[in-house]
């Protein structure tokens, strides 16, 4: 075959390969990767095509509602879903949903907010600047932190590292409820107003939420500072130490008073 005829086959290959048929509409996007026409598609506003598409991490998109998020037998089974999953438009830009890792069986469970530039690239949570002084931290108090569980609000990075909005929120929640129902931890630990107020529902402060006890669906809160902001604040390392002091104490049989005072 001459040089022009393969070029124009190999063009013409190109260009079937990238014809997306999206509810009725042929779209012909041209020199895009398959997680871009993914992309392209959410921030068109159309919905992905979920039949023989693949959401960035490489998982089959798939409608994943609430009652399926509520149903996930075990952890796997729901970082599945997470893999998957396209309720907010966080999904399009991420590298890899980040669905938390560490012991199906961790007596405490550490709450973030969302991931960051690493953990986006990796798909664990915490493993950055603000993840290593998270480790020290719970060693701190004789945790390593394969003892423990870690995970975020949101299991998607937002761009820039923004808050989260409040619908994002709400698609991504289901998924913590669920690890949470399926862990069952003895201390579930806030890490940042943002993890507090989603856990407890409430617009406090964190520093009027930090010192004592709350509860998460029956299971104790200990809100402390967010370790990212210990790196910008070096003098709230020791309230957070004193914080997880408390969380200590809880894992050693004291009562919420008794963990309160110290
Ligand atoms: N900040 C968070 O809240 N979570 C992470 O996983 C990393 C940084």
């Amino acid at each position: 075959m001459s040089r022009p005829a393969a070029e124009a086959r190999a063009r013409a290959r190109t260009f079937l390969a990238q014809t997306l048929s999206a509810e009725g509409n042929v779209l012909m996007l041209e020199h895009a990767t398959r997680d871009e026409v993914v992309r392209r598609l959410a921030s068109a506003g159309r919905a992905a095509p979920t039949k023989g598409s693949v959401a960035p991490g490489g998982a089959a998109a798939v409608e994943v509602t609430n009652a399926r998020i509520a149903e996930a037998p075990d952890l796997e089974a729901l970082a599945q879903l997470v893999a998957s999953c396209s309720r907010c438009p966080l999904h399009a830009a991420r590298k890899n949903a980040v669905f938390g890792e560490g012991a199906a069986e961790a007596r405490v469970v550490c709450v973030g907010e969302a991931p960051g530039a690493r953990e986006d690239e990796t798909g664990r949570p915490f493993v950055g600047r603000a993840g290593r002084l998270l480790d020290r931290l719970l060693m701190s108090i004789g945790l390593p932190r394969t003892s423990v569980y870690i995970c975020n609000v949101l299991k998607s990075r937002p761009p820039q590292n923004r808050d989260p909005l409040p619908e994002e929120v709400a698609a991504c929640a289901p998924y913590l409820v669920r690890q949470l129902a399926l862990i069952q931890p003895d201390v579930i630990v806030a890490f940042g107003a943002f993890a507090a107020r989603t856990l407890l529902e409430t617009k406090s402060a964190l520093g009027r939420l930090r010192g004592r006890v709350h509860r998460y669906s029956g299971y104790p809160v200990i809100v402390t500072y967010h370790p990212a902001a210990l790196l910008r604040n070096p003098g709230w390392i020791r309230p957070t130490w004193e914080d997880l002091q408390m969380v200590r104490r809880m894992l050693d049989g004291a009562d919420e008073s008794e963990a309160r005072l110290g």
